[in-house]
């Protein structure tokens, strides 16, 4: 019993299977993820914060803003009563951490 050798059962996996499940894996989500960012703060943010968030309209300027990733993510869920309305109840986390990198990456 003890020595007993443990045959491997391992399927190989041919390179050719590894290549294509990266090609479709990750270039076309990213460039889907991007857009929808994209029109989710286009429509949700928009009104006021201007040109994607680039100058001040009814709400500051948000590119280069100084507040830390935590702070926006914060500002995002909680609003700031009444000028600014909560979005905690209608974004999923993912979606405000999209909207987070979205701003940090504005230019
Ligand atoms: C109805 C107008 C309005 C909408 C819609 C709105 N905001 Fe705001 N936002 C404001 C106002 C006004 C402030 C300034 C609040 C304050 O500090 O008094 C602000 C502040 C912020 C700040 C803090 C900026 C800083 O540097 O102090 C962030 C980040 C922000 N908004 C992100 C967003 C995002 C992301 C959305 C969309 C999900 C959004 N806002 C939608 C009005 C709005």
């Amino acid at each position: 019993m003890g020595n007993a050798r443990l045959v491997p059962i391992v399927a190989p996996l041919r390179p050719v299977t590894l290549l294509l499940a990266a090609a479709l894996a990750s270039p076309p989500a990213h460039a889907q993820e991007q857009s929808d960012v994209n029109r989710l703060f286009a429509t949700s943010c928009g009104f006021c914060h201007q040109q994607g968030g680039r100058v001040q309209g009814r709400g500051p300027k948000l590119m280069g803003t100084e507040k830390s990733d935590e702070d926006i993510t914060k500002q995002i869920k909680n609003g700031k009563p009444p000028r600014m309305p909560a979005f905690g109840k209608s974004f999923s986390d993912d979606q405000i951490k999209a909207i987070v990198a979205y701003i940090r990456a504005l230019k």
